[in-house]
């Protein structure tokens, strides 16, 4: 009996095509997704039709090309809102924004609480919000990104939150703010569509060097994966987590 061992999506490909198809087909294609999809849509980014934009927004973005390029086609599948908790300068803010202007959904929501970080060794500010929305501007992307200031538990922001929703599921969360995925899992679990992307960022460190921020996303995507809350999508670069709810409505 012969075993075959490579899996057949390390054959070579024409790794344009399967992304103008997979773009092309993004809304209507099955709603769950496979790992082996996810796998390659991240890992080939570089031969996309989107790589020189991809590389344009890492020039502000803390994400890899291949999470930046992940969230674009999220966006580009959504059939609901696109919540993101934690936009800084507005990398990923823009690549899901840029895919919501093609694809016609949305609406995107993004909360942001401000502040200055003077000292990043790559991408300094002393102004976020400031820069945030220069680069939104820069995009062209005002009308697609709705933005919400302040801390994403505040009781106003939850209530903006659920205003710009108006009745609409979120059928993709990104977060990348401070690593309490339990508390806004809390919040704003009971908006997610059935099918929802999640998508968390700093999730994989040495747990002797994680800060409370990645023991928190880890935590929960143990407890969430293990109950079968989610299903693991896999980690992508840089330690980036996505996963796919598995609709059981309020957590
Ligand atoms: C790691 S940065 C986001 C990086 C961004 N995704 C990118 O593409 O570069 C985290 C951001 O989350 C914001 N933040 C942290 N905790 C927050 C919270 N609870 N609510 C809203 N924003 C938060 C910080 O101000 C910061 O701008």
């Amino acid at each position: 009996m012969s075993e075959r061992i490579l899996p057949p999506n390390q054959e070579p490909r024409d790794w344009r095509a399967f992304y103008e198809a997979s773009d092309r087909s993004a809304k209507t294609a099955d709603r769950r997704l496979s790992r082996v999809f996810v796998n390659d849509y991240a890992m080939h980014w570089s031969d996309s039709p989107h790589a020189t934009e991809m590389g344009e927004l890492k020039s502000f973005s803390m994400l890899h090309q291949e999470t930046l390029s992940l969230l674009g086609y999220f966006a580009r599948r959504s059939q609901g809102a696109v919540l993101e908790l934690g936009a800084y300068l507005g990398g990923a803010t823009i690549s899901i924004a840029k895919a919501l202007q093609q694809s016609g959904g949305g609406p995107q929501i993004t909360v942001e609480v401000g502040g200055a970080h003077p000292t990043h060794p790559d991408y300094p500010t002393d102004d976020i919000l400031r820069d945030l929305k220069r680069n939104i501007k820069k995009f062209n992307v005002e009308p697609i990104v709705n933005l919400v200031e302040g801390w994403s538990d505040a009781p106003e922001v939850v209530a903006q939150v659920e205003r710009l929703l108006n009745g609409r599921k979120i059928d993709l969360l990104f977060i990348d703010s401070d690593g309490r995925t339990r508390r806004d899992m809390d919040i704003y679990g009971k908006f997610l569509s059935q099918d929802c992307i999640i998508v968390l960022d700093d999730f994989l460190v040495a747990v002797a060097d994680a800060a409370d921020k990645e023991v928190g996303v880890r935590n929960w995507v143990a407890w969430a994966t293990e109950t079968g809350l989610v299903t693991d999508l896999g980690v992508h670069q840089w330690a980036t987590w996505v996963g796919q709810y598995n609709g059981r409505g309020d957590r």
